[in-house]
């Protein structure tokens, strides 16, 4: 069975979405582990729920986070790599050693929106002030660039007149939950991971 290992930093919601798409059988595959970028987050949560291994790689020094994450990863061995909200860059090394096998997920339909700064509400609320009339989300790879991989799949989310951030988040959200999962799933099957 092929073995997916999840990175989180918030609240994990996205992480619960796969979680709940392998016990329903959509995602043919395991969960290896998740590492956390701090322990008190709602994805640790969420993994010790499910008896789901967790690391967590709190503010290290460059070098032995890099180590440590190779280590884990190396242990765990994964098909596929999710970044469900992991707001650390993955190192040169790490990226390297998983080519087109580290994924992330965006709330913005990249190349807009993307990039260092652009996470959270920053996202949404720049979409905003832009006048965007849609955004959305995007699954894409990972390389060593923030937000720059190639894109897999994207869905789009009208922008009402009547939206703040938080309700725009909200929707965007909701499509986060369906697309990732689905990524994953195809990927998988696939057999491009
Ligand atoms: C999501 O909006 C995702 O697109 C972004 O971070 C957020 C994570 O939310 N990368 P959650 O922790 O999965 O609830």
């Amino acid at each position: 069975m092929k073995k997916i290992v999840v990175l989180a930093s918030g609240s994990g919601s996205n992480f619960q979405a796969i979680i709940d798409a392998v016990n329903r059988g959509d995602i043919k595959a395991r969960i290896a582990g998740l590492i956390a970028s701090k322990p008190q987050i709602g994805a640790v949560k969420r993994a010790r729920d499910h008896n789901i291994p967790v690391a967590v790689l709190e503010n290290p020094s460059d070098q032995d986070y890099t180590e440590n994450l190779m280590a884990q990863l190396t242990h765990w061995n994964p098909d596929l790599i999710v970044l469900a909200g992991y707001l650390r860059k993955i190192p040169t090394e790490v990226v390297e050693a998983y080519p087109n096998q580290i994924i992330n997920i965006h709330p913005s339909l990249l190349p807009k929106y993307g990039g260092k700064g652009f996470y959270g509400e920053h996202v949404h609320r720049a979409v905003l002030e832009a006048g965007e009339s849609e955004s959305g989300c995007t699954v894409h790879f990972v390389n060593e660039l923030y937000d720059k991989g190639d894109i897999i799949r994207q869905v789009k989310v009208p922008v009402r007149d009547s939206d703040t951030p938080e309700t725009l988040a909200k929707r965007i959200l909701a499509e986060e939950h369906k697309l990732l999962p689905s990524v994953i799933s195809e990927l998988l099957t696939s057999n491009r991971t």
